[in-house]
């Protein structure tokens, strides 16, 4: 459990708050990058509790700029987008990509006024196909993180996103969170091969993990310079470990385990629109290789964690990824297939995550739980993100994850003998850059 005090530190991402500040020393992900056209119609987003515009200026670059004008406060929404910039439709100001005025044609030529007028306006980068922008104080922005997915060629990597109506860490602890698989996910017999089959398509190494029988695995976790190491280990008939080890990479990242073989990693970045609501992107890729049609088929076929089965799309900040079910119709629930065959019959791993992450409330109320050694992931995740945001708050240190180097990981499945250290023996597997050793905090 965390006290209230806590709880509210780790939930509050709006402006100013420390959890937001911490956010902030961070680069966000706010869209795909085919999302823009140059100069065409802008998009509304919202992060951290700001409402901002996105857009792509003629010249190509993409601009993320307050949604509200500085002159009167009406919506940038309705703008003219130009070669550098964004012009509000009421009374024509422009603003170029740093939210500097450059043009108030409704003051008289003689003023010096726009020299004096600036609005919120956020530097925007692109990489792996989508659009990050940084909204911390410093002048000139960190480096982008060197995640694995966004340095490979576009075949290899497949991303979605979704917007879920809950705060993010709750949503963020269903991604760390390695025992719900046994149960949320899986099939209500687990000697029912054909269920285990029709699951396993889904791509989400479900399969071995449900016909394991060990379905109270142990935790350990590592601290290391990005984030937190995860690994849940069970035994196998013979003696062995299966350890699936889970990324946390700050200051919203995780990463599932992979199969055991031919492995394809996945992420989470749960990015935070305000305090009840995150968008939930999700991220396949093959470090390898092109995905094949039949890996894309299972990622977007309704069975896997991919959701792209949308409600009719709306102009709101994000109103084009609300998934088609939610709470209106019990997120598309089977309640046959609840009875009879799956232990959830909200179909597909996605939906069944989302569901349950939304069904606490929008933001859970953490002095009320009581968490067991199967939590011990959440409990090291949570304090190094109050760790940190305190840290920054108190002492203004700088927050873990500095080198972008340090992102180049993916997560992992081994089976390794008893007596070998689990981070050791899966090394090989973790970082993405031969050779590379971990950085333990
Ligand atoms: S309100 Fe934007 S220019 Fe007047
Ligand atoms: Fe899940």
């Amino acid at each position: 459990m965390l006290s209230k005090a806590d709880n509210e530190l780790l939930t509050r991402v709006g402006p100013g708050t420390p959890m937001g500040n911490l956010m902030r020393q961070y680069w966000i992900p706010v869209l795909l990058s085919t999302e823009l056209e140059p100069g065409g119609k802008p998009k509304r987003v919202r992060l951290l509790g700001e409402s901002l515009i996105a857009y792509r200026a003629a010249n190509g670059q993409a601009g993320l700029i307050g949604e509200f004008c500085p002159h009167r406060r009406v919506s940038l929404y309705f703008g003219r987008v130009e070669a550098c910039g964004m012009r509000c439709a009421y009374h024509g100001w422009a603003f170029d990509l740093s939210g500097q005025c450059i043009d108030m044609p409704n003051e008289p030529p003689e003023s010096n006024f726009k020299h004096k007028v600036r609005t919120t306006a956020y530097p925007c980068r692109e990489q792996g196909g989508v659009i990050w922008t940084y909204m911390g104080p410093a002048a000139e922005p960190p480096p982008l993180p060197e995640l694995e997915w966004t340095l490979l060629p576009p075949e290899h990597v497949f991303v979605s996103k979704r917007l879920q109506r809950c705060n993010y860490f709750q949503a963020l602890e269903g991604g760390i969170d390695s025992s719900h698989i046994n149960f949320l996910h899986a099939p209500l017999r687990r000697d029912d091969p054909e269920m285990i089959a029709e699951l396993t398509k889904g791509g989400f190494g479900v399969g071995l993990a449900a016909q394991v029988s060990d379905t109270a695995p142990r935790f350990e976790v590592v601290d290391t310079d990005y984030g937190v190491l995860i690994g849940a280990r069970r035994t196998l008939p013979d003696g062995r470990y299966y350890w699936r080890i889970t990324q946390f990479l700050m200051p919203f990242y995780t990463m599932p385990p992979t199969e055991l073989e031919d492995p394809m990693p996945q992420s989470h970045i749960w990015v935070p629109m305000d305090d009840e609501h995150v968008v939930n992107w999700m991220i396949t890729w093959h470090p390898r290789r092109p995905l094949t049609k039949e890996e894309l088929a299972a990622q977007v076929g309704g069975k896997g964690s991919h959701v792209v089965d949308y409600a009719p799309p709306t102009s709101a900040p994000y109103g084009d990824i609300i998934p088609a079910n939610g709470p209106h119709n019990d997120y598309g629930m089977d309640w046959e297939a609840h009875r009879t065959r799956l232990f959830c019959g909200i179909p597909g791993f996605g939906m069944q995550d989302q569901a349950i992450q939304e069904s606490a409330g929008p933001i859970v109320d953490r002095s009320l739980e009581r968490l067991g050694t199967s939590d011990t992931a959440i409990i090291q995740v949570r304090r190094r993100l109050l760790n940190a945001a305190k840290a920054l708050r108190d002492r203004g240190t700088p927050p873990p994850g500095q080198d972008p180097a340090a992102y180049a990981v993916r997560p992992a499945s081994v089976i390794l003998p008893p007596d070998v250290m689990w981070v050791e023996g899966a090394m090989d597997r973790l970082v993405v850059r031969p050779g590379r050793q971990l950085i333990y905090a």
